[in-house]
C-alpha cells in the first residue's frame, strides 16, 4: 500500500505533481487558443489545492499532445496554464522551460502556497526516452530542487516516462487525489461488481477493445456493442454491412470471442437497426435501416432509435455499468443521438456507473449531459482501457515500490 497524499510532510516543500493536462485545443479566428474541453483541467485541481492549503510549494509537470522532443510551439502549455489559473482561483506562474536555470530560479522564489507549470515536458527528448539512463537524467533534474512527488496524471500511468514513473522513484511520493479515485473506480468494478454488470462498448476500431473484451467475459454479465466497431461484430454474425467500417482481418477473431461468451454465458447484444449516410456531414441525407438492409454505398454512422431502446432494456436491471466508447460520430449532429440516448440511459440508472476516458467523456461533455450523474468518469484514455485490460500499470506500479 503506497503512502497517501496527506502523509506526505508538504508544508513549504517544494512537491512536483504530475498531472495530465492533455486538452484538445482548437484555433481561434482572432489568434487566440481555445480549450475546448477542459475536464482534464477541472480533474487536476483538488490535488493542487489540497496541496496549497497544506502549504506546499507546488511544481506541475505536464504534457501536451506528442512533440516527439523538440519545441513545438503549437503544442505549449502557457494557455492550458491561464486556464488552470482561472479555475484555482489563484495565479499560476507559467516556466517556459522544462528545466535549467529558469526552473530551479523560478523554484527557488516560490512561497508556500505558490503554483508554477513547468513547460511541455515533452518537449525534452529524454521524457519518453526508450533509454532509461536518459529519462534518468532529467529526473535527477527535477528532483534537486524537489521535496516530493504526487502522481495524479491518471491518463498517462500506462506510460513508462521520467514525469510518471523516473522521478517518482527518486523522491517521496504518493497518489493524487485524481488518481486514487481513479483507482478505486476501477477496482471496485474490476474485483467485486455488484452484479448484473454490463459493459457498454464503442468507438470505432475492435481491434482496440479486443484485450479488454478478453479480460472482461470472465466478469461481465452482459455486453453491448455500438459504434463503428460493431460492423465487425454484424459481419461475423453473417450481415452485409455496405461502407460501414469494417476490420475484415478480425472478423475471425471476434468469432471466436462470440463463441467464447456463448461459453461463459456472457450475453452480448449487437444493434438491430443502425442510422446510415452516404458521407459523414452534418447536412448528409440520412435514413434509418435494420441491420439487414444496409444498402452498398451507404454506411452506418450510429445506432439507431430501436437499438437504443433494446440497449435501455438491457441496461435497465444493471447494478454495475462500464461505458467505453461513442455509438456513434457523435460529434456530427445526425449520429449523435445514439450516444446521446446511452450517456442519458446510464445517467438516469441506478447502477454504478463508470466512463472510460477519451471520447466517451467528450461524448458526454460535448453532448451537454450532467456529469454529475455518473459515478466517476474517467480522465484517462489509453490508461482506463489498460486497466480493463487486466495488465499492470507502470506509473501506478511505482508508486507501491519501496523507496
Ligand atoms: C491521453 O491523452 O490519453 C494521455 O494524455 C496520454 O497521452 P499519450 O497517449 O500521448 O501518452
Amino acid at each position: 500500500m503506497s503512502a497517501r497524499l496527506d502523509d506526505l510532510d508538504v508544508d513549504g516543500r517544494v512537491v512536483i505533481v504530475r498531472s495530465d493536462l492533455n486538452v484538445p485545443l482548437a484555433n481561434q479566428p482572432d489568434g487566440s487558443v481555445a480549450i475546448t474541453d477542459d475536464g482534464r483541467v477541472r480533474a487536476s485541481v483538488p490535488t493542487i489545492e489540497r496541496l496549497r492549503q497544506k502549504g506546499a510549494r507546488v511544481v506541475v509537470l505536464a504534457h501536451l499532445g506528442r512533440p516527439k522532443g523538440q519545441r513545438v510551439d503549437a503544442l505549449s502549455l502557457a494557455p492550458v496554464g491561464g486556464r488552470l489559473a482561472e479555475l484555482l482561483g489563484a495565479p499560476v506562474t507559467f516556466v517556459d522551460a522544462v528545466t535549467g536555470t529558469d526552473v530551479a530560479d523560478a523554484v527557488s522564489h516560490t512561497e508556500r502556497g505558490d503554483v508554477i507549470l513547468l513547460q511541455n515536458v515533452r518537449f525534452d527528448p529524454r521524457e519518453t526516452s526508450k533509454n532509461v539512463d536518459d529519462r534518468r537524467e532529467l529526473a535527477a533534474e527535477w528532483a534537486q530542487w524537489a521535496d516530493a512527488f504526487v502522481s495524479d496524471g491518471f491518463g498517462v500511468v500506462h506510460r513508462e516516462q521520467a514525469s510518471v514513473t523516473d522521478v517518482a522513484r527518486l523522491l517521496p511520493r504518493a497518489p493524487g487525489l485524481l488518481v486514487e479515485q481513479e483507482m478505486a473506480s476501477f477496482a471496485r468494478v474490476l474485483s467485486d461488481p455488484e452484479r448484473p454488470f454490463v459493459v457498454v462498448m464503442g468507438g470505432s476500431k475492435v481491434s482496440d477493445k479486443l484485450a479488454v473484451i478478453g479480460h472482461l467475459l470472465d466478469r461481465v454479465d452482459r455486453l453491448l456493442v455500438g459504434g463503428g466497431m460493431a460492423f465487425t461484430f454484424l459481419r461475423a454474425e453473417g450481415f452485409q454491412v455496405g461502407e460501414s467500417l469494417l476490420e475484415e482481418d478480425q472478423v475471425a477473431t471476434v468469432q471466436q470471442v462470440m463463441d467464447e461468451a456463448r461459453r461463459k454465458g456472457v450475453e452480448i447484444v449487437l444493434p438491430v437497426d443502425v442510422v446510415i449516410a452516404r458521407e459523414i456531414s452534418p447536412d448528409a441525407e440520412f435514413r434509418v435501416v435494420s441491420v439487414g438492409e444496409i444498402p452498398s454505398g451507404w454506411k452506418g454512422l450510429d445506432i439507431g432509435p430501436a437499438t437504443a431502446t433494446l440497449f435501455a432494456e438491457r441496461l435497465d436491471d444493471a447494478r454495475t455499468v462500464v461505458w467505453n466508447g461513442p455509438m456513434g460520430v457523435f460529434e456530427v449532429t445526425p449520429f449523435a443521438d445514439g450516444t446521446r440516448a446511452v450517456a442519458e440511459s446510464l445517467a438516469a440508472s441506478p447502477a454504478f456507473t463508470v466512463v472510460g476516458g477519451g471520447d466517451s467523456a467528450a461524448a458526454i461533455r460535448i453532448l451537454g449531459i450532467d456529469e454529475s450523474r455518473f459515478d466517476h468518469i474517467s480522465t484517462g484514455g489509453g490508461a482506463s482501457l489498460e486497466l480493463l485490460e487486466g495488465r499492470t500499470l507502470p506509473g501506478l506500479a511505482v508508486l507501491e515500490e519501496t523507496p
